[in-house]
């Protein structure tokens, strides 16, 4: 299974992936909330979400990129939540938004929901590039996040 963009492969992640999925998450710069800090934490983290095929990995001709996922929410039933993490040297060429929106493109007809920290501009363009807007506020993590949405068409 495997989607395809203008420029991106997204497939769901597998345990042969572990260098590339560890070298994501202990980049403290996009794992900005608490990177990994070993390899086992994130060889843990891996074999959880390869269970929900929910989760993909983004490359551009085999070169890895990041993770995007739409996923249940954890808070509301029939919604589903987008989030999206890339290594910090792959930002601005669009990639979060090519890889989010062909996620989008395969459930037309859903509420989307995604908490978002104030601070985190790069994550607030890509949401209004995708068409959503602010609904409210809510505690995730233990931090203040916006709750932004895309309602269903
Ligand atoms: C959030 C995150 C994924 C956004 O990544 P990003 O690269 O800034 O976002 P995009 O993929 O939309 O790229 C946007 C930039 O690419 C630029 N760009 C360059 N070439 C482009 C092209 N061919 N097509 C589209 N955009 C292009 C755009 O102009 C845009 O620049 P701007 O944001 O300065 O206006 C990234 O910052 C990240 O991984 N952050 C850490 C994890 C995180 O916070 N995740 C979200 C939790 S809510």
């Amino acid at each position: 299974m495997k989607l395809v963009t203008e420029r991106l492969v997204l497939t769901p992640w597998t345990v042969d992936e572990l260098d590339d999925f560890h070298r994501l998450w202990s980049d403290p710069k996009t794992i900005w909330w608490g990177a990994n800090a070993s390899i086992g934490q994130s060889r843990e983290m891996l074999e959880r979400i390869i269970t929900q095929p929910t989760w993909w990995a983004v490359r551009r001709e085999g070169e890895f990129l990041g993770n995007a996922f739409l996923r249940q929410s954890p808070r509301r039933t029939g919604v589903l939540e987008l989030g999206y993490h890339f290594s910090s040297t792959t930002w601005g060429h669009g990639y979060a938004t090519e890889a989010a929106r062909a996620l989008l493109e395969t459930v037309p007809h859903q509420l989307i929901e995604a908490p978002v920290v104030p601070e985190n501009t790069r994550s607030q363009r890509v949401m209004k590039k995708l068409g959503f807007s602010i609904v409210g506020q809510l505690m995730h993590f233990e931090r203040l996040h916006d709750l932004w949405e895309r309602a269903a068409s």
